[in-house]
C-alpha cells in the first residue's frame, strides 16, 4: 500500500505507511518522454543507491495507465540495478501471464528481473498470487521463517466442499 500511487481508493483510510519507499518517474514516449540519465539523477538525488533493497516497476504500467514504456527503459534499470547493487523486481500482477503476447512483459525487453511478481491472470479471476525467483534470493531465507495463515484456504475450502455437512455431533443435518 506503500508502493502504489493511486491514493483513492486503494490508500483511503488506512495508514500510517512505511517510509523509505521512492518513487521515480516513468518514462510515457508520448506525454513524457524521460531520458534515461534524467532517471538515474533523480535516483541519486533522492536516495543513496547502495541503500537501495530492490527496484519495482511495471512492464507495462496498469493502474498508471496501460504505458508501454520506451524499448531501453527496463535495460537500463537492469544496468542501473547491476551497478548499484540492488534487486530489479517486475510486478508482472497485470501486465503478465500472456497479456501481451509473451508470457511476461519483460520478456519483450530480453531483461532478466531478479524477482517477478504474479497475481491476476495466473489463476483467471481466482485469488491466487505468487513470486517467481532465483533461488539464492528465494532459499535465503531459513525454513519457517515466512509463511501465510491463510495460504492453505484454497486447499481447505475444497476440503470442506467435498465433506457432507455434519452437525456438531458429528450427524448430517436432517
Ligand atoms: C500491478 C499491480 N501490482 C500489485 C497489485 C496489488 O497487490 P496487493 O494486493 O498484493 O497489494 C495490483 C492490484 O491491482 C496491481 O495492479
Amino acid at each position: 500500500m506503500t508502493m502504489t500511487h493511486k491514493a483513492i481508493p486503494y490508500k483511503a483510510g488506512f495508514g500510517p505507511y512505511a517510509s523509505d519507499v521512492f518513487r521515480l518517474p516513468y518514462p510515457y514516449p508520448y506525454r513524457n518522454p524521460i531520458p534515461m540519465e534524467e532517471i538515474e539523477r533523480r535516483l541519486l538525488s533522492l536516495v543513496d543507491p547502495k541503500e537501495v533493497a530492490c527496484c519495482v516497476v511495471e512492464p507495462v504500467t496498469g493502474e498508471g495507465g496501460f504505458i508501454v514504456p520506451p524499448p531501453e527503459f527496463l535495460p537500463f534499470l537492469r544496468e542501473l540495478a547491476n551497478r548499484y547493487g540492488f534487486l530489479l523486481v517486475c510486478d508482472e500482477v497485470q501486465s503478465g501471464v500472456g497479456r501481451t503476447g509473451k508470457f511476461f512483459a519483460c520478456e519483450h525487453s530480453g531483461i532478466e528481473p531478479d524477482l517477478i511478481c504474479v497475481a491476476k491472470s495466473i489463476a483467471a479471476g481466482f485469488p491466487l498470487s505468487g513470486v517467481i525467483g532465483k533461488a539464492e534470493i528465494m532459499d535465503a531465507l531459513p525454513p519457517g521463517s515466512i509463511g501465510s495463515t491463510f495460504g492453505g484456504n484454497p486447499v481447505a475450502c475444497a476440503a470442506a466442499l467435498a465433506v457432507p455437512r455434519c452437525n456438531r455431533r458429528g450427524k448430517p443435518p436432517r
